[in-house]
């Protein structure tokens, strides 16, 4: 027997990890988004998750030099109307996920169209269904093009680092995003800290502004100590989950990937 009630009908189950779309955002530029993005790519796919990487970065976009991939197809390719997104994905074998390059022959993205832009995320979640998780590094400051792509991101993990300006800069991040989508899933990320007790220190200061002025208490992702061997992997292009997978480093962002995991 066949049913005519839409309600009624089966639905194909649609698993709760699928699409999932992660943005890395900031509000100050240099805290280490890039890397985080790359190096939390490399350790989901290491779980067995089926990621994209998305190069969000509309004006310096540099996914490609960090992991010294040199892509004949980029998403100035796809805003000029040359190749669909799904087309302009590369593999990264040496992680084992997948990468939009954001770099463009033509030059910086930056002043894209928000409607354009928008075609741009609505592709991107539809892309997204083909994977178990998308992240998104997305470009420092709180500007309205980086607000547009962040709200692809049903989870924002926001990356700071101890500096004053950078624990503001997050905490402007936050607010705006707590004001115009209340239900984001945000998450703290403190990067190049001193040990993981400076980390946490840090992360509660941030919390306490946020509870106090936003009424909201985003939970703590992780922290990630500082250490020299990140500079020197981004240097020779190589994972630093494949170069030193033993480093102070690697080893918080594997433990934090496991934490989004078990969430
Ligand atoms: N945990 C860490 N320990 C030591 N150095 C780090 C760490 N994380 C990042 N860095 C350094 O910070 C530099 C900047 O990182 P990255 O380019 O990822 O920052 P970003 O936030 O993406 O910058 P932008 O805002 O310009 O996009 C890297 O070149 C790296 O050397
Ligand atoms: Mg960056």
């Amino acid at each position: 027997m066949t049913t005519l009630d839409p309600a009624m009908a089966p639905r194909a189950p649609v698993p709760a990890t699928e699409g999932h779309v992660m943005a890395v955002a900031s509000g100050k530029g240099g805290v280490g988004k890039t890397w985080f993005a790359i190096t939390l790519s490399h350790a989901l796919s290491k779980r067995g998750l089926n990621v994209l990487l998305f190069d969000g970065d509309l004006g310096l976009a540099n996914i490609d030099i960090q992991l010294g991939l040199m892509p004949d197809r980029d998403l100035g390719s796809v805003v000029a109307g040359k190749l669909t997104l799904n087309q302009a994905a590369t593999r990264f074998s040496a992680g084992g996920f997948d990468v939009v390059a954001g770099r463009s022959g033509s030059g910086s993205l930056a002043n894209i169209p928000p409607s354009r832009l928008q075609l741009v995320a609505d592709d991107l979640l539809l892309m997204a269904r083909g994977y178990d998780r998308v992240i998104l590094d997305l470009g420092a400051g709180v500007e309205k093009a980086v607000r547009q792509l962040a709200r692809t991101a049903s989870t924002i993990l926001v990356v700071t680092s101890d500096e004053p300006t950078a624990l503001t800069d997050a905490y402007a991040f936050i607010k705006i995003t707590a004001i115009e989508r209340p239900d984001t899933d945000i998450r703290v990320v403190v990067n190049a800290a001193n040990s993981t007790r400076e980390g946490e220190r840090t992360y509660s200061t941030l919390l306490k502004a946020c509870q106090g002025f936003l009424r909201i208490a985003p939970p703590l992702a992780g922290v990630v100590r500082r250490d020299t061997r990140v500079r020197e992997s981004i240097r020779n292009q190589t994972p630093l989950l494949t170069r030193y997978p033993n480093s102070e480093a690697a080893l918080d962002v594997e433990a934090l990937a496991e934490r989004l995991l078990a969430d």
